[in-house]
């Protein structure tokens, strides 16, 4: 199972190249050390045009997360699926947060590497090795560099949507029981449902596209993931014992850095991240 998971990994590099048209800290180093582009063309049939609508959404998605952290006030912080994220290495210049990267064993050790080629070893910067979907779950439940009775937030972009309901089910009892240890909120994109990704097949064919690519190369539709429609998305949610608040990713508009350099007006962007939302979940 863990090969299957390991075939997701490279479009951390897509993403990563994505960033790097954004002013995100770090986004731009991170893409060039890894050489971000090479992998990056690999998932656009025709060129590097395709992306033009794509890094917008995931600099949207990126800035969404660190506003929905900063707004919990979270000061312990684990990040599911972190990639070649920089949010660890930008969060953790503040000492009184602690913050936790993981993803499988091959990409946390990847990124523990490149972060330490980027800056110095900081005290409140860890990394685990988490399959979020194992069980018994590997969150790190009793860890000594977890306060108790200090709430943690769980922070995941770009994992999700690529797992199947079963999967997802097995997240959510994960993250209940951290979130019931430590008490807390999960802050994640990465729930959609047929209808919205439907809409995005008409409105942007070139994202429409990567995904496809994505699909591909990964075995995993994101589509096929994805729930039916709303009704759908919250039922399951209830089932797992979780409460949903959702925001709109297009709070984030005026932003969005990439726009600029990538010659796109805000209102191109804004339907495509109306159709987009980052959600914060709490236990019921
Ligand atoms: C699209 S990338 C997103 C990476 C990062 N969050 C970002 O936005 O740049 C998907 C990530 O999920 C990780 N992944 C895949 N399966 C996983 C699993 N079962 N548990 C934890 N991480 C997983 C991959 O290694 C990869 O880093």
């Amino acid at each position: 199972m863990t090969d299957s998971f390991d075939k997701i990994s490279p479009t951390a590099l897509l993403v990563t190249y994505a960033r790097q048209f954004s002013d995100i800290p770090y986004a731009a180093e991170i893409s060039e050390l890894v050489n971000a582009q090479a992998i990056a063309e690999q998932y656009m049939a025709e060129g590097i045009e395709e992306l033009k609508h794509f890094a917008p959404v995931m600099e949207a998605r990126y800035k969404a997360v660190n506003w929905l952290l900063a707004t919990f006030e979270c000061r312990q912080i684990l990040e599911l699926a972190s990639g070649l994220l920089p949010r660890g290495m930008v969060m953790s210049g503040n000492p009184e947060i602690t913050f936790v990267e993981s993803d499988l064993p091959l990409m946390i050790g990847q990124k523990r590497e490149l972060v330490d080629r980027l800056m110095v070893t900081r005290p409140n910067l860890h990394f685990a090795a988490i399959d979020a979907t194992a069980s018994p779950s590997q969150f790190p439940l009793n860890a000594d560099y977890f306060r108790r009775g200090e709430p943690i937030a769980i922070a995941c972009e770009g994992l999700l949507q690529y797992l199947t309901l079963p999967e997802k089910q097995q997240v959510f009892a994960n993250v209940r029981q951290m979130l019931q240890q430590y008490g807390g909120v999960w802050i994640t994109p990465d729930l959609t449902t047929k209808q919205r990704r439907s809409q995005l097949r008409k409105y942007n064919p070139a994202t429409e596209r990567i995904l496809q690519a994505i699909a591909q190369n990964t075995g995993r539709s994101t589509f096929d993931n994805s729930f039916e429609d709303a009704d759908h998305m919250q039922q399951f949610i209830a089932e797992q014992g979780f409460e949903l608040q959702s925001f709109r990713l297009s709070e984030m508009l005026d932003q969005l850095s990439s726009l600029a350099r990538l010659g796109i007006s805000p209102a191109q962007i804004q339907p495509l991240l109306a159709g987009t939302s980052i959600f914060a979940l709490t236990l019921a």
